[in-house]
């Protein structure tokens, strides 16, 4: 078990800080293999709200590899993903879809109609009924046992963009379609070829769902990303930085960094 090189506890919650962004994404795996079982124990299946990007690309391969190895199965566990670009089809190579399946889907034993992505794909008159049946899938399946989340260099969680709204109306944001930010757009400009072939708007979990969930895993790594943690966890709780409300939910979020991502607050 790696093991980390700092722990602090910071607005309610505990934060670990490793010298490899690797071992973080083996301790993540452990992390969620152990709420796989404990859910399993307890309710006979596992919700889990999965995120895409970078970060947890090596979080996906560590379970892949476990489910290998005979340790860990998928066929009683749920996923819900926390975002999809719009409009997107499933099977472009620069949708989460297509990136699910490469990274998780694809190699493990979740059945079909366990594996929830928002669809890119549902008429725009229709995105907010569709947003609103992925949070009621996600509470008829009992919530999310965990919720896996990256954090964007504007602070952002899913896409839950910065906002001026007032904290109790963002705390109580559902799933729905969200324009990106500016940030957003230029972060993904690499993946696109280009920022002028980036969606201009995206499907994501809403703050609402996210703190809802009875646990939650947060990674950072890079100094691309030491802003936004040290606004998240040392920051004002505000709109305008979507981590920070994380600190509304003291006790169940845990955040694994890496040195780089934790310069400012160590
Ligand atoms: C992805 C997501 C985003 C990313 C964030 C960090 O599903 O919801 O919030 O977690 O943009 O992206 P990376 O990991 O690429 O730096």
């Amino acid at each position: 078990m790696s093991k980390p090189i700092r722990r602090l506890e910071l607005a309610g919650a505990s934060v670990s800080v490793y010298s490899k962004s690797t071992d973080a994404c083996q301790v993540a795996a452990e992390r969620i293999s152990g709420v796989i079982s404990k859910a399993l124990a307890v309710r006979g299946h596992a919700v889990l709200g999965l995120a895409t990007g970078s970060t947890p690309e090596p979080v996906y391969a560590r379970l892949v590899e476990a489910y290998r190895e005979g340790i860990l199965t998928f066929a009683k566990v749920s996923t819900y993903n926390l975002d999809e670009y719009y409009p997107m089809g499933p099977l472009d190579p620069q949708s989460y879809r297509t990136y699910m399946h490469r990274h998780l889907f694809g190699h493990v034993d979740l059945g079909a109609n366990r594996a929830h992505l928002l669809d890119g794909t549902v008429p725009e008159a229709f995105a907010p009924s569709h947003a609103a049946d992925f949070d009621r899938w996600i509470e008829a399946e009992g919530g999310l046992d965990l919720q896996l989340l990256g954090v964007g260099r504007n602070g952002h969680i899913g896409f839950n963009e910065p906002t001026d709204l007032p904290v109790e109306q963002v705390l109580a944001l559902p799933t729905r379609l969200v324009d990106l930010h500016p940030t957003t757009i230029s972060d993904a400009a690499k993946d696109f070829g280009g920022e002028d072939r980036v969606p201009r708007q995206a499907l994501t979990v809403g703050i609402a769902p996210i703190l809802a969930a009875r646990s939650i895993l947060v990674l950072a790594f890079g100094d691309r990303k030491a802003g936004a943690v040290a606004r998240s966890l040392r920051g004002p709780i505000t709109g305008e930085v979507p981590g920070s409300l994380l600190q509304t939910v003291p006790g169940k979020v845990e955040w694994l960094i890496d040195e780089a991502a934790g310069a400012e607050i160590l």
